[in-house]
Formats: C-alpha cells, sequence, structure tokens
C-alpha cells in the first residue's frame, strides 16, 4: 500500500459510511416525535424516556449522536432541549422535516435501498426487486401500506409546499389571464398564486381521484378544477402551465408525452413554467445528487439540469426563454412554444 495514503486517513469517507447511523436515529427520533415531547422546555433525559416509553441510556445515547450534528443539545446534567434544527423536527411548524426523515427512515425505503445494485446495473428501478407485488411505491402504498404512503404524502406536502411562495415572488404573473397547473395535488402554488394575483383564473389539473377528493371537501376552493390524465390529454386551453416537482417523478419518455401534450393545448403566445431542482454539475449539490439516486431507485426517475431539461422541451416543441433562480431549491424553467 502506498504509505502516503496510508498516513491520510480519508475522514469525510469515513463520515459517509457511518452517516447512515445518524440518518436512522434521525428517523427514529422524528417517528417518536422527541422534538414535539420536548417543545419549548428543556426536558431531563428520565422524564423524557418515561413519557416515551422508551429505554433511558438508549435514548441518550440516539440524541447525543444527534447532537452532534446539531439536532437537539444536552447540557451536563442530561437535559434535552431542542435547537434551531431540531425544531423542525416538530409537527406543526411551517417546513416541518418530521414527516421526510420519517419517510426517509421507514422500512419500505430501506428495504428498497437493499435492492440499489439492480438500479446501478440495469438504470432501472429497483422498486419491484424489492418489493415483487407492486410496480413502484404508490402500488404498495395503496393496497399493502396505507399509513407509509400518509407518511410520504405528508413528507411530500411539507417538503413542497413551503416553496410555493418564493417561487411565486420569483415569477410575474400579472400578464397571464388563466393558470393550470398540472399535477397541483392539494392547489396550494395555486393559493400562493391566487393571493398575489386575484385576478388571474386559476384552475387545478389532476388525477380525477385527487380532484374527487377535492370536490368532497368543505373548504372552498378558489380554483376551478380539472381531473384527467396528463398522459391522454390536458385540459382547459390556457396562456400558462404550471407542472411544479412533478416531472422529475418521470423518466424522460414520460415527461415528452406530458409536454406534448401540453404543447397541444397552449396558447400560441402562452408560457411553460416548469419549476423543479436543477442539477448542477459544478456545484457540490449533496441533497440533490442524493435525492437523484433515490428517484432511479424508486421510479426510475431523476433531476435534471436545465440543459436535460432543454432536450426534453425540444422534443415536445418548446424551447426555454429563461431560467429564473428563486429563493428556494427549486427554478423556474420558462419556456414557449416553437
Ligand atoms: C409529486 S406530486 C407534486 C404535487 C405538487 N405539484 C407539488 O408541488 O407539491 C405529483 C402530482 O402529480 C399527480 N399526477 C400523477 N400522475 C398524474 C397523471 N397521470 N395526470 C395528472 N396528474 C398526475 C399526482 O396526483 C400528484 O398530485
Amino acid at each position: 500500500m502506498n504509505k502516503e495514503m496510508a498516513k491520510a486517513p480519508p475522514a469525510n469517507m469515513k463520515q459517509i459510511m457511518i452517516q447512515m447511523v445518524s440518518s436512522r436515529c434521525l428517523s427514529i427520533a422524528a417517528n417518536m416525535g422527541i422534538a414535539d415531547t420536548i417543545g419549548d422546555t428543556p426536558y431531563p433525559i428520565n422524564l423524557l424516556s418515561e413519557k416515551l416509553g422508551v429505554d433511558e441510556n438508549a435514548l441518550f445515547r440516539l440524541i447525543r449522536v444527534l447532537s452532534t450534528q446539531g439536532i437537539f443539545s444536552i447540557d451536563e446534567h442530561q437535559i434535552i432541549s431542542n435547537t434551531e434544527i431540531s425544531d423542525y423536527l416538530k409537527s406543526d411548524v411551517t417546513g416541518s422535516q418530521r414527516n421526510f426523515a420519517r419517510m426517509m427512515g421507514g422500512s419500505w425505503m430501506w428495504k428498497a435501498f437493499n435492492s440499489l445494485e439492480y438500479s446501478i446495473e440495469t438504470g432501472k428501478p429497483a422498486f419491484s426487486i424489492a418489493f415483487p407485488d407492486s410496480d413502484n411505491p404508490f402500488e404498495y402504498f395503496k393496497h399493502d401500506s396505507p399509513q407509509d404512503g400518509r407518511i410520504f404524502n405528508h413528507a411530500m406536502s411539507d417538503f413542497s409546499y413551503s416553496f410555493d411562495k418564493p417561487l411565486v415572488d420569483a415569477y410575474d404573473f400579472s400578464s397571464m389571464s388563466h393558470v393550470v397547473d398540472l399535477g397541483g395535488a392539494e392547489g396550494c402554488l395555486l393559493n400562493a398564486i391566487k393571493s398575489e394575483y386575484p385576478k388571474v383564473k386559476t384552475t387545478l389539473f389532476d388525477l380525477p381521484e385527487v380532484i374527487l377528493q377535492k370536490q368532497g371537501t368543505d373548504t372552498p376552493v378558489e380554483f376551478n378544477l380539472a381531473g384527467g390524465d396528463f398522459f391522454q390529454k390536458i385540459e382547459p386551453i390556457a396562456d400558462c402551465y404550471t407542472i411544479k416537482y412533478v416531472l422529475h417523478n418521470w423518466n424522460d419518455d414520460a415527461c415528452i408525452k406530458i409536454l406534448e401534450n401540453c404543447r397541444n393545448v397552449i396558447k400560441d403566445n402562452g408560457r411553460l413554467l416548469i419549476m423543479d431542482m436543477l442539477i448542477k454539475e459544478d456545484e457540490p449539490q449533496v441533497f440533490e445528487k442524493s435525492l437523484d439516486i433515490v428517484m432511479l431507485l424508486l421510479l426510475g426517475a431523476k433531476e435534471r439540469s436545465a440543459q436535460e431539461f432543454e432536450d426534453l422541451l425540444a422534443k415536445a416543441g418548446f424551447k426555454i426563454n429563461r431560467v429564473i433562480p428563486s429563493k428556494c431549491p427549486l427554478s423556474i424553467i420558462e419556456a414557449v412554444p416553437v
């Protein structure tokens, strides 16, 4: 072995190898609701373990490993407090990460990760290798584990909805007469648009079952509802389509199909706004590039660079007008029909 190499301990690499411990502990802490239990009042470890019904010493060690990364703090009397970071593990704070942490450490996610090698060997999703009865996580949630599905949906909402305002702040919708949000789920992006631009007409387009749920609630909705399948036909005709945090769920062929269907209905002078994370090869982007692996593993999908979006758009009859950064991890790609 090269002596120089042996002298330099690869601290970084050790950190990465052991990171799975923190990740799993974080998820367990989120599941147990430690941050919620502590709240704003520091909590002695013995009372905390009693309240949570777990072993005191093991709980202390779990919190200790998390505290090395600023998640919870422990004083010399073993009194535990929330920190600026662990506050985000509380359930009811804006931008809560609790469900995202629960999802990443969920047993289904770890089971899927056991098959990651298959994805690397083939470039295909490994989900159905790990779960032979399900093609993708959504089928698994539907048939086998609605509870994991609920955590997943909450995780997506918590993660994605905090981006709506920064995205709306980054784009001037005042000249648009009708905005249709494709795969808009609960309609939070449209609510954010409506509150800034009350005169703009808005329509939520999502799967019929999602729209039916929306129609079934007592809360009045501020926008029109359109149920459909964006692989079949997009409605209604409008001058602005937004598609936020959707294309990263699909492989290239599927994205082209969605974009082509949008091209079929968008007005000649219309704007298509793709809101997604953008991969930048010259930046570290640990989170984005890690999430890209999760997309490959679970769905055979990917996070994309602006260039990759440009290639997809060109195949569907669009070109990029400009790329607009925002004060959140998502950027806006403004595309126009060609
Ligand atoms: C990852 S969520 C994104 C939700 C939302 N845009 C956001 O930013 O949080 C993907 C959305 O696409 C919708 N969707 C999935 N397949 C669809 C299809 N074939 N046609 C229309 N909507 C679809 C889902 O119901 C879901 O609401």
